[in-house]
């Protein structure tokens, strides 16, 4: 089960969308959270969130050993190289993202000396706070998520643009469907 310039497996597909749609999630889920004034419904959504998020640091990892032994796809179509350094760029950017942002938020919500517990079963207890590694956390998620929106916005707009102006089929392609090409990027 490998990817191949015309196809991708199931498990590239797979995790993708499910990582995907789990991070932009994520986003919104942590925006709403941060504006809601702090009492036991924030703290129990912030349980939701943190939960939610070790599922998805663990997605991730597993997904990030797999980009490394498949190699990152090669674009369907030719292209300047400014747009072909952009899109590899804009990969490498949300891969370590994926995993930066649970790790954010755990040194946000450890530092800050708050228990982290996963649906219910308590990983890291209350504690001591230790306010270096709760501010880097802190600026990494917050910063963290403003450009991981920007980039999400330019990836989705550059394979929209590839799949219905260029015609390529990299969204067919990322769908799981068998592309037909006659470029020289094989
Ligand atoms: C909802 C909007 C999205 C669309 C339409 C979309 C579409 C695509 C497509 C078509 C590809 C294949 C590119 C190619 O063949 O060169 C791709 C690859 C990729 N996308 Fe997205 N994507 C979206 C959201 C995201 C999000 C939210 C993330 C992560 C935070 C993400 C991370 C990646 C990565 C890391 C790759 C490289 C291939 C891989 O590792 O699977 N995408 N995306
Ligand atoms: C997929 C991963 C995650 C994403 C995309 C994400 C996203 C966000 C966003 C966008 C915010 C609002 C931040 C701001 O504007 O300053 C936020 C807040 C927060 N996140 Fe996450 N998060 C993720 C995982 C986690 C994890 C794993 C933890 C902890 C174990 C966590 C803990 C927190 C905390 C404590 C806040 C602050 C809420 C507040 O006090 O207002 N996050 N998150």
């Amino acid at each position: 089960m490998k990817d191949t310039f015309e196809k991708f497996s199931p498990l590239t597909v797979g995790f993708h969308w499910i990582i995907a749609i789990g991070m932009i999630a994520m986003l919104a889920f942590g925006l709403y959270i941060e504006d809601l004034p702090k009492g036991p419904d924030k703290f129990s959504l912030l349980d939701l969130h943190k939960s939610f998020g070790i599922v998805i640091f663990v997605l991730a990892t597993a997904r990030i050993f797999w980009r490394i032994k498949n190699k990152f796809p090669k674009p369907l179509s030719e292209m300047p190289s400014w747009q072909e350094f952009s899109a590899k760029f804009a990969h490498w950017f949300l891969i370590i993202a994926t995993v930066m942002m649970p790790i954010s938020g755990v040194m946000m919500s450890a530092g800050g000396g708050h228990a982290i517990s996963f649906f219910g079963l308590e990983l890291i207890a209350s504690g001591d706070k230790n306010e270096i590694i709760g501010n880097i956390g802190h600026i990494i998620h917050g910063l963290g998520s403003k450009v991981l929106i920007f980039f999400i916005l330019l990836h989705s707009l550059g394979a929209i643009k590839h799949q219905y102006m260029d015609k390529d089929g990299t969204i067919s392609r990322m769908a799981g469907k068998r592309v037909k090409t006659n470029t020289e990027n094989v």
